[in-house]
């Protein structure tokens, strides 16, 4: 079984009703709900948390080292300038997949840049819901990846 943690930051916990026509009308409970779908699909035990705080997330992040196999992150704001979530996730070395909903590269400039994209084995943007789904992909590859060249 692959453990992962989800990890939403601020303003995520108003998903459906925040900016609906950027961030589609599903809640976070929703979008949880099918992760959870597809995390059975894919023989994943998913874990799920959300903070508007900073220090909040680095804390989950850092509860991580030595229990999860994989985290998904959609940072938020974070994004475009937490170094210590970026720092925080380089320390416990767990491969992680850093996802938006929303496609950052065609918003405001300010949104196109992540600190946090390069201690993420993918980004992924602009496919809704989509984005987190696709990241279980992504980590379920790298994972049975990192297996086979273990024998
Ligand atoms: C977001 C994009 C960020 O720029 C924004 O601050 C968010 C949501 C997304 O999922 O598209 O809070 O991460």
């Amino acid at each position: 079984m692959i453990k992962i943690q989800v990890i939403n930051g601020p303003n995520l916990n108003l998903l459906g009703i925040r900016e609906p026509d950027i961030y589609g009308t599903l809640t976070l409970k929703e979008i949880n709900a099918m992760l959870r779908k597809k995390g059975d699909e894919l023989n994943m035990h998913l874990d799920f948390f959300q903070s508007n705080h900073e220090g909040d997330i680095i804390d989950k992040i850092q509860d991580c080292y030595g229990k999860m196999d994989g985290i998904v992150i959609n940072p938020g704001a974070y994004t475009h300038y937490s170094i210590a979530i970026r720092d925080a996730i380089a320390a416990v070395g767990i491969i992680a997949v850093e996802v938006h909903l929303s496609d950052i590269n065609s918003r405001e400039d300010f949104r196109k840049i992540s600190v946090i994209k390069s201690v993420c084995v993918k980004q992924i943007w602009g496919k809704g819901a989509d984005s987190y789904t696709e990241a279980l992909e992504v980590i379920a590859n790298k994972v049975s990846e990192g297996k086979s060249t273990d024998l």
